[in-house]
């Protein structure tokens, strides 16, 4: 089959897009004519289920590798921004009949976890966008939080993308459809990333912030230089030599996932930004040594830098930067309406289903994953 290399950016022609609102652009015109849309990946649908209710007051999309770190950060928001739950109950994963990925609200926070590599975070943004145009959600902000390895940032440092780039070092995603190769644009959103920096910069922690590129890959080992993977056909000088070109090309760090997060979210018209923590300077090892608890904790930073900038367009802060004393956070809550009530969370109302039969079909589709 013929192949043509062809860049999509949103600076250039729009062939087809689906415009809800303004702001969620599904640039596919099979999905209006579609009589539902099943979410595979997710156990949601369309029709199965009331996604305006459940979802319509989305303002905040993290999403982060492991089910468990994003059912912390669920728990972490949810205190923070003073967002209550009847007691007795828990937050409930939304998403739990799939078996894939992990799925939490708290308010206007959707928490997700979203695998490893590009494959498996690309088949959750499909869904994800898809789930905000179906539930009329408008500019919400997406994040990534994770692990990375540090060029030159020793481990529980924290780093904000600048930009996603590929092994060549170019800001592009590319995916093959029909044989044929699509180049997107990598690209997040810079005054988010700015308003990021100017926040880490308020925060006061015992450890450091760093803004710049991150090169992304589809592999942990070889794609990443290291010399402790299975397989390796390079030399530690070669490997060392490397990092260091990296060094020079102003990369910060490494992971597995920027590179599609950037140019779907862009695609989309989403504002998106990456944070995360290193784990081990690559200038100094391949293995991660830090012990579980020291890791946990790093784990938390970006996630800390996430809940300000939440807190801070929540109106949860003071000017200082500082949380609001308990007084203005119900204030503040009850003038953003925070309650559960208000926010229809899925603790509360659980499910909110609009074709029982459609959502047993749903959930048992996503279960039989065989
Ligand atoms: N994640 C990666 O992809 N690489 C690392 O070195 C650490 C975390």
């Amino acid at each position: 089959m013929a192949t043509s290399d062809h860049t999509q950016d949103l600076d250039g022609e729009i062939d087809h897009f689906s415009e809800y609102g303004g702001s969620i652009r599904l640039r596919n015109p099979h999905i209006k004519f579609m009589d539902q849309d099943i979410l595979y990946h997710l156990a949601l649908g369309s029709e199965s289920h009331d996604l305006v209710e459940m979802f319509g007051d989305v303002k905040f999309v993290c999403i982060g590798g492991t089910p468990k770190r994003m059912e912390e950060f669920a728990y972490y928001i949810m205190r923070e921004i003073g967002h209550k739950i009847p007691t007795g109950t828990q937050l409930l994963d939304i998403s739990q009949h799939s078996y894939r990925y992990s799925m939490y609200k708290t308010g206007p926070v959707l928490s997700i976890s979203h695998g490893m590599g590009i494959p498996s975070v690309s088949i959750l943004l499909h869904e994800i966008i898809k789930l905000m145009y179906h539930a009329h959600v408008k500019d919400p902000v997406f994040f990534r939080i994770g692990t990375c390895g540090g060029v030159g940032v020793d481990g529980g440092n924290v780093i904000i993308t600048e930009e996603a780039i590929n092994p060549d070092l170019e800001p592009f995603h590319e995916v093959s459809a029909l044989g044929r190769k699509i180049r997107r644009t990598s690209k997040l959103d810079a005054d988010l990333c700015a308003e990021l920096v100017s926040i880490a910069t308020e925060m006061d922690e015992p450890y450091t912030f760093h803004l710049g590129k991150t090169m992304c890959t589809d592999d942990f080992y070889e794609g990443q230089g290291r010399l402790d993977g299975a397989f390796c056909d390079y030399t530690e000088k070669e490997k060392m030599s490397y990092i260091h070109h990296l060094q020079r090309h102003g990369v910060t760090n490494i992971e597995m996932e920027s590179l599609a997060f950037a140019a779907l979210t862009h695609h989309a018209h989403i504002r998106a930004a990456v944070v995360c923590v290193s784990i081990v300077d690559r200038m100094v090892g391949d293995q991660v040594l830090a012990q579980k608890e020291v890791l946990n904790e790093w784990q938390m930073r970006p996630q800390k830098l996430v809940a300000q900038y939440i807190k801070k367009h929540l109106g949860l802060l003071d000017n200082t930067g500082t949380s609001a004393t308990a007084a203005a956070a119900a204030a503040a809550r009850r003038h953003l309406d925070l309650s559960p009530t208000a926010m229809n969370c899925p603790h509360k109302q659980v499910l909110i289903v609009k074709s029982p039969r459609r959502m047993n079909m749903v959930q048992q589709e996503s279960q039989s994953y065989d």
